[in-house]
């Protein structure tokens, strides 16, 4: 008995060599029908998938979620009932770049987690930040392609994306969190991440609420300043994914408290700002943060491109006792992920390990299909409605099957959202720059801008950066103006609203 493997055909046929073609004499033509280097030059040919459009460059590791709180009153869902422990994948990533793309470009970072529970998975595919660009999906593909490249040339371009930015005013809350702090972190383990959405929690009696998911960096919340990211950018352009993977090996396990702001059902209609639009956040005032548990993470993957390249997030899997809500951006994201999935990676990309359920099963009339990996027995029918009962295959069960709901106005259309009481597009702007940033945070921010401008060549794209910071605070425009070496004055909203 020996350990030794040898190298053998996709088919499990011994090969002769993996130096050696087979030639016509030594130096001689290739011969085609040598299948073992036809295989291999045709499944190298195939190594890459499509990456992701936006979020292509990122990483991640496994851990454990742990719920220390009793939050039952709430949720109904097996995975937060206290002592549940449920296996965790986590994925961090930037957003325009490419997959190459260096780490430390000023970007929103993405924050996907999975937890494997008893009732399927459960997917809260947010950012480091808690807010949104945008409150409408219909715009999301026209922002992500002025954040990426220009057709001609090929290279991405200040003015595209502040001309996107200056004429989406909803933008305003996110690009100060983007432009501050928060828009170069220290590493993936250096920030908090945020469900950003409003989703649903439903008991065990029924009741409904609405929550705000908010997981905690128990490394602190650090940032990096823009000369050591320019740095890196050059020196190392994987910095974070470095950084995560080394800490585990070392054994610094990171570790996020998983916190909920809680609004109960009726409160959503009368709130002041509406909690479905994705560019506001709720008042820690108004709703605390309550714990609810933590997780840990403390696994490598043992194979990037199986285990994080080929992981499909989706804010589309919830299971009973979480859902989601009336968001607009939310629901355009529970078709645009799994699309996107089927599309990069096939079909049954559910089937591949890292995307399968590891604590429940799956069982349903779905079948077959490009790279169908798993298959029912032969008994299992294939349609319900069946005659053979219990051995006819599974039954929905509206018992197990809890579902979020809410009510709605009924009419079809297409509008913007109704504005409550305190709704406009820069007040939450304007509270973070004046009273939430340090003024160190506020003396950086200020800096960025004017190195943002300073990118900019279009006049009107120019007057127009001006208007927006303007609405957010005069002084702040004025003082960006100053800096940059240009007259004070109010500026024109060209081309705003039309
Ligand atoms: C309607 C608006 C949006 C659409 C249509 C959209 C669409 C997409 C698509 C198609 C992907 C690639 C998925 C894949 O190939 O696996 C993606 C990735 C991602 N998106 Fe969005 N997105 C939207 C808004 C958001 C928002 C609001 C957030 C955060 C709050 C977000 C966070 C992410 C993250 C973190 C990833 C990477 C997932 C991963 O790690 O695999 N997206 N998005």
């Amino acid at each position: 008995m020996t350990d030794k493997t040898f190298t053998t055909t996709q088919t499990g046929t011994p090969v002769a060599s993996d130096a050696h073609s087979l030639t016509n004499g030594a130096d001689g033509t290739t011969a085609l029908h040598d299948r073992y280097l036809v295989e291999k030059l045709a499944s190298f040919n195939r190594e890459r998938v499509p990456e992701r459009n936006p979020h292509a460059k990122g990483g991640g590791a496994f851990g454990e979620l742990v719920i220390t709180e009793d939050v039952s009153q709430y949720t109904r869902a097996a995975v937060f009932q206290k002592g549940a422990k449920s296996e965790t994948l986590i994925r961090f990533s930037s957003v325009a770049g490419e997959q190459g793309s260096p780490d430390t470009w000023r970007d929103v970072r993405g924050f996907s987690l999975r937890f494997y529970t008893t009732e399927g998975n459960l997917d809260i595919v947010g950012n480091n930040t808690p807010t949104f660009f945008l409150r409408d999906g219909i715009k999301f593909p026209d922002f992500i392609h002025s954040q990426k490249r220009l057709t001609g040339s090929g290279l991405r371009d200040a003015d595209m994306q502040w001309d996107f930015w200056t004429l989406s005013p909803e933008s305003a809350h996110q690009v100060t969190y983007l432009m501050g702090d928060r828009g170069l972190p220290r590493s993936w383990r250096h920030m908090n991440g945020y469900g950003s959405h409003t989703y649903q929690w439903i008991n065990a009696a029924g009741e409904r609420f609405w929550v705000q998911y908010h997981f905690m960096s128990k490394q602190g919340v650090e940032p990096m300043f823009a000369d050591e990211a320019e740095r890196l950018a050059g020196q190392d352009a994987d910095h974070y994914r470095r950084d995560l993977y080394e800490a585990i090996e070392r054994g610094e396990f990171p570790e996020w408290d998983v916190y909920v702001q809680v609004m109960p059902y009726e409160e959503a209609k009368g709130y002041r700002f509406n909690p479905f639009d994705l560019t506001k956040t709720w008042s820690k005032k108004d709703y605390p943060r309550i714990k609810v548990g933590t997780f840990t993470l403390n696994r490598n993957p043992q194979n990037f491109f199986a285990e994080i390249e080929q992981a499909a997030f989706s804010p589309g899997n919830q299971v009973p006792g979480t859902g989601i809500s009336p968001d607009k951006m939310l629901m355009a994201r529970v078709f645009s992920y799994p699309d996107a999935q089927r599309y990069r990676i096939g079909t049954n990309y559910n089937q591949l390990p890292v995307n399968q359920p590891h604590a429940a099963q799956v069982s349903n009339y779905m079948h077959e299909g490009n790279m169908q990996y798993h298959f029912n027995t032969a008994e299992h029918r294939v349609y319900t409605p069946n005659s053979y009962g219990v051995a006819g295959g599974p039954e929905a069960d509206p018992a197990r099957g809890v579902e979020a709901s809410w009510e709605d106005d009924g009419t079809l259309l297409r509008s913007a959202a109704t504005l409550h009481s305190e709704d406009d597009d820069f007040g939450q702007a304007r509270t973070l720059i004046n009273d939430v940033f340090s003024d160190e945070e506020r003396a950086r921010f200020i800096e960025t801008l004017v190195g943002q401008y300073n990118g900019l060549s279009v006049p009107a794209i120019q007057e127009r950066f001006f208007w927006y910071w303007g609405q957010v605070d005069q002084a702040l425009a004025d003082r960006v103006r100053e800096l940059a070496g240009l007259p004070i004055g109010e500026a024109e909203p060209v081309g705003v609203g039309q």
